[in-house]
């Protein structure tokens, strides 16, 4: 894959976030991912790439853009797979919240796991605590494991984790260990990545959320360092049947983020819709908007961090 491939990937998720973040609080999810998508769709399209997405919007037939295993690209030398989430946290910028985000990840073909899209339980950490956590064990024994490989009391520790019904036992044992607790609405892929990253305030990822949020959570941490686990956690019986029948039934498997992404040539490139714990969202100026970018390359580990100032009267797409 092309050194370049990840900045010029950027472009693709500001026109994402560009679109989406006009919808901001109006109460219209459907509207806002749709504005995503076809930007996405769109751009992607133009790109000197020849693509195909491993983990998309849904399956064929379901949904008619981006969907899993469509081809996509203007054709090129970049023979590459794609993980992507036009608007990640849908929700979030309908109702004017946190951590809503454009993603795409990139790996060589192949590289991706891609089971049918269900819940999956998370554990991930920064580089401090990469090689302590263990999902199979209690969230008591994890989050002592982090405290003391971080240096930390456990009551200056902070757990980020989603605001659901499914988690209300393992908050209330984390608050009868002490440590203190970040609850966010929606968001686990930011969050995350947001645990990985040295002065973000958060130290864990802990609770259950979505498993292709899973795999672009992993492909961002096979950029920067740190360790994230993850188990498939089925909500019903059908569930637990489809996962059996596509190759995925043994619900026990720990998928760590070499699992989850594999290989050593991994991207991974964001752009922030609204405010988060990771990135800034969209600002309008009168004469345009500003973004705010990550970009991630797991070959030389670099992290940039990209503002770019748009200007609307030269670019008619906004
Ligand atoms: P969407 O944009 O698909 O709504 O995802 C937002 C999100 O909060 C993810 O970050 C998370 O993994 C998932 O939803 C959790 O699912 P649920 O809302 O069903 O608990």
């Amino acid at each position: 894959m092309d050194r370049n491939l990840a900045l010029e990937m950027v472009r693709v998720t500001e026109a994402s976030a560009l679109a989406a973040a006009r919808w901001m609080g109006k109460g219209d999810p459907v509207s806002a991912d749709q504005a995503a998508v076809d930007a996405m769709h769109l751009t992607l399209n133009s790109q000197s790439i020849d693509g195909r997405i491993a983990l998309g919007m849904g399956e064929s037939g379901a949904v008619p853009k981006l969907y899993t295993g469509e081809e996509i690209g203007a054709g090129g030398p970049n023979h590459i797979e794609l993980a992507i989430d036009p608007l990640e946290c849908t929700k979030s910028v309908a109702y004017g919240r946190s951590n809503a985000m454009a993603v795409v990840a990139m790996a060589p073909p192949g590289e991706f796991f891609s089971p049918p899209s269900q819940y999956m339980e998370k554990l991930a950490v920064g580089p401090q605590a990469a090689g302590v956590i263990d999902l199979s064990l209690s969230i008591e024994e994890n989050l002592s494991r982090i405290a003391k490989a971080k240096g930390y009391a456990i009551a200056d520790l902070t757990v980020v984790i989603l605001d659901r019904e499914r988690h209300a036992d393992m908050i209330a044992r984390i608050r009868k260990l002490g440590a203190r607790i970040h609850l966010i609405p929606d968001g686990d892929v930011a969050a995350a990545i947001a645990a990985a990253t040295p002065g973000t305030g958060i130290d864990v990822l802990v609770g259950t959320g979505g498993s292709s949020e899973g795999v672009l959570a992993a492909a961002a941490l096979r950029c920067i360092g740190g360790e994230i686990q993850t188990r498939l956690a089925p909500s019903d019986r059908q569930e637990t049947d489809e996962l059996r029948r596509t190759g995925y039934g043994n619900l026990s498997r720990v998928y760590r983020a070499a699992d989850l992404v594999r290989g050593d040539n991994v991207m991974f490139v964001a752009t922030g819709v609204t405010d988060g714990d990771l990135l800034n969202g969209v600002n309008y100026r009168a004469d345009g908007a500003t973004t705010h970018s990550l970009v991630l390359r797991s070959k030389t580990k670099t992290k940039r961090f990209i503002v770019t100032e748009h200007y609307f009267e030269d670019n008619p797409l906004y």
